[in-house]
């Protein structure tokens, strides 16, 4: 009987020569082994992916006399009368490589034959164009089985390597990495409160001023801790905050700005940042529709004090459920990461002890000199970290972020050059000024007093197979969570939400995600033209 791990010595009766040739077992039967050749490093038999080099030092016993490679893709069945002898025995360490190596290649062999599927050709009003989705390939699967293998499931190894590759790419000081936009958004909004921040912290009662249309976990952490959201309205362009508004919003109470890049779109920062400088204000970016948005050449989420991020599957990227946080100020840096890790004092990454050197001989609030550090609580925190299988997959999705930028933006200046002559029938999606947004998706806006109405056109475009999305809440103080909320007490609205009320009622979205092929572009180019005009 012979064990994984164990190099044999097979004599093929095929062959003609009476040569005994090595091989590694994998696996045991009843009847025999799977084995992998073991051959002579040479020029028919060199290094490639997911091949293992072995000598005597990846050896627990037994002796070669050259280097060999085990192919990753030279899997036999060996029956037991084959087998001559044993010649040796491979490390531990090197078979968890060589059997990694196994399962790696056979989900290359998944993906391409159950995910790489070609076959479904796109049908004009057959095959369904989401409005958006994952777009993966064989990398992520095969970052996936590594994390699962090493079974490590918390933050670990590739959470920190996520982190590091966010910040390197936005140029960011600090990243912290969530389990979803909304944690994010909720951890970057409860920084704020933190004692540590003093005269500047958030307290109930102050006010934080936002938009109505939007989506709702940018308003919620407002409402859920007891400060007052002030709604300003949007400018119709843009769907973003109408910057001409701000003074009027502005109280004595006001502490912060709270505002979404709307579907990509960055909204003013040059006036937002410069009324929070002057007024002495927070800035939070919520950016989780934005990832790779420029505003003057500075990636958004890092021009305020705070940004996040989504990545869910809709998003610029994906993990699945994910999200991350990011600030430049170190001082927010240690609150969140407090937040984040259960409100907690101690730094130590998962699985170990005792960084700061002080684990047993600190003085703590009123606690027992010498408290174990560990257990020690400067804020009301949560647990928000992801897991690293998430984070696996989010390290090689931010690899391809630059491509997925890149498609996004030309397929929205593909479905703006399609449609610009239905510029009298919808307002177009506009860019910022001095922006370049990643875009998220394309927006129409019904322009007013036409002969149909957005759900006439929207079900049109769903019949047609094109997914459809309104701008999230629309105006959110409609809706009904707010039915227990006083205007005025627990939140309140200046001037007017018109324009808001306006995209509630006649705005609709559609995709630009990276994808969708040209063919899908033109087919919803042509849907929209074909419908404006039935009813013209
Ligand atoms: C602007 C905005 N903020 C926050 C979120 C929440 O992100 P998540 O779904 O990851 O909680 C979303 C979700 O789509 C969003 O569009």
């Amino acid at each position: 009987m012979f064990q994984t791990g164990e190099i044999i010595a097979v004599n093929f009766v095929s062959h003609n020569d009476s040569q005994l040739r090595p091989y590694l077992v994998i696996e045991k039967h009843d009847d025999g082994y799977t084995a992998l050749s073991v051959s002579k490093k040479s020029e028919q038999y060199k290094q490639k992916d997911l091949s293992v080099v072995i000598d005597n030092s990846n050896l627990e016993n037994g002796q070669l006399d050259d280097e060999f490679i085990v192919p990753a893709n030279r899997s036999f069945f060996i029956p037991h009368n084959q087998i001559v002898k044993k010649l040796a025995k491979v490390s531990k360490s090197t078979m968890e490589l060589i059997i990694k190596n196994q399962i790696l290649r056979y989900t290359n062999v998944y993906y391409e034959h159950i995910h790489n599927n070609k076959e479904n050709q796109f049908t004009e009003g057959i095959t369904k164009i989401n409005y958006a989705g994952r777009v993966f390939d064989n990398n992520e699967m095969l970052n996936l089985m590594d994390a699962s293998l090493e079974f490590w499931l918390t933050y670990g190894r590739f959470s920190k390597q996520f982190e590091k590759q966010l910040a390197e790419l936005l140029d960011t000081k600090y990243v912290f990495s969530v389990n979803s936009g909304s944690s994010a958004n909720l951890l970057a909004f409860m920084a704020l409160t933190s004692s540590l921040l003093e005269e500047k912290k958030i307290s109930r009662g102050d006010e934080v001023i936002t938009v109505a249309a939007g989506f709702p976990t940018t308003v919620a952490p407002i409402i859920q801790y007891g400060a007052i959201p002030v709604f300003v309205d949007i400018d119709i362009k843009t769907c973003n905050i109408d910057t001409s508004q701000l003074t009027s919003a502005l109280s004595e109470k006001t502490k912060a700005v709270m505002l979404a890049h709307t579907l990509g779109n960055p909204f003013d920062l040059g006036a937002v940042k410069k009324f929070c400088q002057t007024h002495n204000l927070w800035l939070i970016e919520d950016n989780c529709d934005a990832l790779g948005s420029k505003y003057d050449g500075k990636y958004t989420g890092t021009i305020g004090d705070i940004g996040t991020s989504s990545f869910y599957p809709p998003h610029h990227i994906t993990m699945g459920e994910g999200g991350a946080l990011y600030t430049n100020d170190p001082k927010l840096k240690k609150i969140i990461l407090s937040m984040r890790d259960w409100g907690r004092d101690c730094w130590c990454e998962s699985g170990f002890d005792n960084t700061c050197n002080r684990r047993f001989s600190g003085q703590f609030g009123k606690l027992p000199f010498g408290y174990d550090h560990k257990y020690v609580y400067s804020h009301f925190g949560y647990n928000f970290k992801i897991t690293d299988l998430q984070a696996a997959i989010g390290c090689e999705q931010l690899r391809k972020l630059p491509g997925f930028i890149e498609k996004r933006i030309n397929n929205h200046q593909f479905l703006i050059q399609g449609l610009k002559n239905l510029d009298n029938i919808f307002i177009l999606p506009e860019k910022t000024l001095h922006s370049e947004p990643s875009w998220f998706g394309f927006l129409l806006t019904l322009r007013d007093a036409l002969s149909f109405s957005r759900n006439e056109i929207v079900e049109y475009l769903e019949s047609n197979k094109i997914q459809t999305r309104n701008l999230f809440a629309g105006n959110i103080t409609r809706q009904p969570c707010f039915d227990g909320l006083k205007q005025g007490v627990d939140y309140k609205i200046i001037g007017n939400l018109n324009n808001t009320d306006k995209v509630m009622n006649d705005s609709f979205w559609i995709g630009v995600y990276p994808g969708m092929a040209k063919e899908q572009l033109k087919f919803m180019i042509k849907t929209i033209k074909d419908f404006v005009r039935k009813k013209m």
